[in-house]
């Protein structure tokens, strides 16, 4: 018999947003901790509400798995070197960081204010620019590592978030340019476009209920297969390319999002006429 070691076996690992809001489900850097941890990692849980990484923590340890929190502001430099700090002096080095925080931004060019223009890109693009800026030379005087960065279909399709898309655009952008300026010190750098998940961040912007539901069901018939995607399928992708199976895999950006970037919205009509709107 093969024995098999876990995908990230001994690894050192450092995830970003790494608790959950709060609610039913999982979000997806609590699900990427998760599972970076069952394939062997030890993880260092980021959050700005410690909280919620205490969460992951324990849903890891009682799995058997090493994780240790870290809280702390990501879009702070101090705070992302103290972060990177924390997880050498913990594990010893840092072999895989995943940036996974974020924080969605409705609104067109013309009604999105600049504070919010800042805000999301503080919060989607700096955090991970700061994260790399420390963990990147930990890397690269080890030999190499693996960084995975959290963008969104909506820095590939419109959908009316101006900031948001841009700003997960800049994740897309980013991840090329370090994929070619650290290749050749064997780090890898991907990212992964998630679709119309649900987590527990998208079901507490909206009041649970009919409308809730109908918005649940049409972000699954929006896919090609159908089905709800959930933080967990976020995790699993991460945590390949974070992996030494991804070990020939850089500057990609993985979609993870049921198909909906493959079809043209006309297919997709017949499945979500048919779902009935609340109160029909
Ligand atoms: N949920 C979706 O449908 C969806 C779709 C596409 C992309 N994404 C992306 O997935 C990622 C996670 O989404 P989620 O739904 O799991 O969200 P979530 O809000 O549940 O998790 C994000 C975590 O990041 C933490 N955080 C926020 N700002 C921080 C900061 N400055 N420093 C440290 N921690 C901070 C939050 O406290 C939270 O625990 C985001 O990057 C999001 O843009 C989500």
């Amino acid at each position: 018999m093969v024995e098999r070691a876990g995908r990230v076996e001994g690894k050192a690992a450092i995830v970003t947003g790494a608790g959950s809001t709060p609610g039913p489900g999982i979000g997806t850097g609590k699900a990427t901790a998760v599972v970076l941890a069952r394939e062997g990692a030890s993880v260092l849980l980021v959050d700005l509400h410690p909280e919620r990484a205490e969460e992951t923590r324990a849903m890891i340890e009682a799995e058997g798995g090493k994780a240790e929190v870290f809280a702390g502001d990501a879009t702070r430099a101090a705070d992302c070197e103290a972060m990177v700090r924390a997880a050498v002096e913990a594990f010893g080095t840092v072999d895989v960081l995943v940036n996974n925080i974020g924080l969605a931004s409705l609104g067109t060019v013309v009604d999105t204010t600049e504070d919010a223009w800042d805000r999301a890109f503080d919060v989607n693009l700096r955090t991970a620019f700061l994260a790399c800026k420390y963990a990147v030379p930990v890397m690269a005087e080890n030999g190499g590592g693996s960084i995975v960065n959290v963008s969104s279909i909506s820095a590939l399709r419109g959908d009316g978030t101006v900031a948001y898309s841009a700003a997960k655009g800049g994740l897309v952008a980013m991840t090329v340019d370090m994929a070619y300026s650290h290749g050749r010190q064997g780090i890898r750098v991907n990212a992964v476009a998630p679709g119309h998940i649900t987590t527990p961040m998208v079901m507490s912007v909206s009041e649970p209920g009919a409308h809730a539901d109908f918005m649940n069901t049409m972000r699954s018939e929006a896919g090609l297969l159908g089905t709800a995607g959930t933080g967990w399928d976020v995790g699993w992708a991460a945590a390949f390319l974070a992996s030494e199976e991804a070990r020939w895999i850089t500057g990609a950006t993985l979609p993870v999002e049921s198909g909906v970037l493959s079809v043209t919205p006309l297919m997709m009509a017949r499945h979500l006429r048919g779902v009935p709107e609340p109160g029909e």
